[in-house]
């Protein structure tokens, strides 16, 4: 039987795609962030997972405005990064679970979630970065990957309800998947940023707190919200949490966070990182408890 172990949830900066690049993990500026990650590479030691399922958003590598999927999952042999133009070494080809990503699709439109299927696919900084984060330095990466795009990018945007409501179906496919992987579940970007017009710059730390309170214990907290209150509330790239309320589905009904790093700024964002792993009953027990 496959095993759900976590959520892990990260920023997706490209330059921090340059920072590990250039090994700048102990710089002033970009440690406090880097340092958010110690308690994540503890526990992917202790979990060892074999696949992870990302949730992310493209932001015109693979789909450009003129063919914006709403929800496409990967279904690849391997999945190959390219040139973005931030002057970013593309990182080494990953692995995909085509079998794994079929049972998901299957599963997601039995569950009446139309998602485009994507047999080749590049996948961009928003997977890149965050999988270099969690497994730096390795020969070849761990995990096998099944990439599940959600569109922040171009409106009309899916609502935070449908997001966690995918996820949610996501969860029942990995649990009813007759593989013996163990799985990590990703969502990546945010959190508040906006990065062009008057709001550039934007930061709300106390939406930002409610993001990181809400959704281990309560995310169904996270969708009284709209998305368009969202992009006002986060900003226009804020609302890249789409991803983070979607993975959260996908890791199934209870969690408990292990680790949670928040640091502003990084680049133009709120960045944050936090480690939530999945525990059989609803609800969440803090570390403290
Ligand atoms: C930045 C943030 C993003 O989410 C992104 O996709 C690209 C750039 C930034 O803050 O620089
Ligand atoms: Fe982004």
């Amino acid at each position: 039987m496959a095993e759900i172990v976590g959520g892990i949830f990260t920023s997706h900066v490209p330059a921090i795609g340059g920072a590990i690049a250039k090994g700048l993990h102990q710089d002033p500026y970009w440690k406090p962030f880097f340092d958010g990650f110690h308690p994540v590479h503890s526990w992917l030691e202790e979990k060892k997972p074999d696949a992870a399922v990302v949730f992310y958003n493209d932001h015109g590598l693979n789909f450009f405005l003129d063919k914006m999927p709403t929800f496409a999952v990967g279904a690849a042999k391997s999945y190959r990064n390219s040139d973005e133009g931030w002057g970013l070494p593309p990182v080494k080809a990953f692995e995909g679970a085509p079998d794994l990503s079929w049972h998901i699709i299957e599963t997601l439109v039995d569950a009446e979630f139309d998602v485009t299927t994507c047999q080749e696919m590049l996948v961009d900084h928003a997977l890149t970065v965050p999988v270099q984060l969690c497994w730096p330095g390795t020969a070849a990466w761990p995990v096998r990957i099944v990439p599940i795009v959600v569109n922040t990018v171009q409106h009309p945007l899916p609502s935070p309800r449908r997001c966690l409501a995918l996820g949610r179906a996501v969860a029942r496919a990995l649990e009813s998947w007759g593989g013996d992987e163990r799985i990590v579940v990703m969502g990546t970007g945010g959190l508040s940023h906006q990065l062009d017009g008057e709001r550039a710059g934007f930061i709300n730390q106390k939406y930002d707190r409610l993001c990181l309170d809400s959704l281990g214990p309560d995310p169904d907290a996270l969708t009284a919200h709209s998305s368009l209150d969202i992009v006002e509330l986060a900003g226009s790239q804020g609302i890249e949490v789409l991803n983070w309320i979607a993975a959260r589905g996908a890791m199934g009904a209870g969690a408990r966070e292990v680790s949670r790093n928040y640091h502003i700024p990084i680049s133009n964002t709120a960045a944050a990182t936090l480690l939530l792993e999945r525990v059989e009953e609803a609800g969440q027990q803090s570390l403290a408890a």
